[in-house]
C-alpha cells in the first residue's frame, strides 16, 4: 500500500547487492511511496548484473561509485545533480565490509592493513559522501540521510568481530555530521539499528543461524524484516520526521530494551 510520502522527492540508494539486500527493499519501497531514486553500488559488485533488474523494475538509473573512492564520490554526486535537474532530498547508506571477517581473522588477531579498509569503507565512506554532498551543495533543506548499523555497537557480540569497532565510528559520523550538516541546511542525519537479517553481508557473520534465532526469542515483537526496515526508513525520508536527527534508532522488535525473554529461560531450563 502506498501513502506517498515520498512523492516529488529524489535521493541516492547505496548497496543494493541482490534482492535480499536491505538496499534493495527500501528502494522499491521508496519507488512505491513516489520517489525518484538513483542507484549505485562498486562497480566490483554491479557485475552480477543483478542490480540491473532492480532498476528496470523501478525506472532508475545506475551510477557505479566505489565509495572508497574520493573520485567515484565526487562523480556519483556531480551526476546525480544532473541527472534529477538539480538539489535531491535523501541518501541511504547501506554499505558494509570486513576485511578481517573475510579472511577468516579473529578479533584478537586482526591485520590493521585489513582494518583501515574495513572502517573506510564501512564508516567513513558515510563521511565521504556527505563532505561531497556539502561541497557540492546537493541536499535540499530538510534533507535526510539513514545509514545502516547494528547494536554490535553497543554491546558485545564476539562474531560480529572488527564490523563492531566499525559500526561504533559510522553511528559517531552521523551523530557528528548531523550537527554541521543540521545547522547548515537543516538536514537530517540518523543511523538505524536493525535486527539481524538474511542477507550476504548478515550470513557473513560466523554462526548467523544461532545468532538470528536467538535475537528473535529475545525481541518481544520479533525480529525487524528487512521489509519493516524498508517501512521505517521511508518514513525517515518523509517529511513526517523533519525533527528527528543525529539519533541511533534501534528497529528491531525491542531486543535492544529487553534482559530476558521467557522464551529464552524456558530454553536454559531444557
Ligand atoms: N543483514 C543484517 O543482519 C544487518 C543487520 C544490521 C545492519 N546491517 C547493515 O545493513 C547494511 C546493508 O547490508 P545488507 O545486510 O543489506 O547486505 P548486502 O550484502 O546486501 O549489502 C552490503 C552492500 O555493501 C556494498 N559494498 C561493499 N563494499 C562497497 C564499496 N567499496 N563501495 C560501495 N558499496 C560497497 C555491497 O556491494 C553490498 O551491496 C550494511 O551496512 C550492514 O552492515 C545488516
Amino acid at each position: 500500500m502506498s501513502y506517498g510520502l515520498l512523492k516529488g522527492k529524489k535521493g541516492i540508494i547505496f548497496g543494493a547487492l541482490d534482492e535480499k539486500s536491505i538496499a534493495w527493499i527500501t528502494a522499491l519501497r521508496c519507488y512505491e511511496e513516489g520517489a525518484q531514486i538513483i542507484l549505485t553500488n562498486a562497480p566490483v559488485a554491479m557485475r552480477m548484473g543483478e542490480i540491473n533488474k532492480l532498476a528496470e523494475k523501478i525506472g532508475a538509473i545506475i551510477i557505479p561509485c566505489d565509495v572508497s573512492n574520493n573520485e567515484d564520490v565526487h562523480n556519483l554526486i556531480a551526476q546525480s545533480k544532473e541527472y534529477f535537474g538539480g538539489n535531491f532530498d535523501f541518501i541511504l547508506h547501506s554499505v558494509g565490509m570486513s576485511l578481517n571477517v573475510r579472511k577468516g581473522k579473529h578479533y584478537t588477531e586482526i591485520d590493521y592493513g585489513f582494518n583501515l579498509r574495513t572502517l573506510d569503507i564501512s564508516s567513513m565512506s558515510l563521511h565521504r559522501v556527505l563532505a561531497e554532498a556539502m561541497k557540492q551543495d546537493a541536499l535540499n533543506e530538510w534533507g535526510s540521510v539513514v545509514a545502516l548499523t547494528y547494536i554490535a555497537a553497543q554491546r558485545v557480540f564476539p562474531d560480529y568481530n572488527e564490523m563492531a569497532d566499525a559500526k561504533a565510528l559510522l553511528e559517531s559520523v552521523a551523530r557528528s555530521f548531523g550537527y554541521h550538516y543540521g545547522i547548515k541546511k537543516h538536514v537530517r542525519i540518523n543511523t538505524v539499528s536493525q535486527s539481524p537479517t538474511r542477507t550476504t553481508a548478515g550470513s557473513g557473520v560466523k554462526g548467523f543461524d544461532g545468532f538470528i534465532d536467538y535475537a528473535e526469542k529475545m525481541s518481544p515483537l520479533g525480529n525487524a524484516s528487512a521489509a519493516d526496515c524498508a517501512n521505517y526508513i521511508v518514513t525517515l525520508f518523509s517529511d513526517l520526521t523533519r525533527k528527528v536527527t543525529m539519533q541511533n534508532l534501534f528497529h528491531d522488535g525491542g531486543f535492544s530494551y529487553t534482559g530476558v525473554t521467557h522464551a529464552v529461560i524456558e530454553q536454559m531450563e531444557k
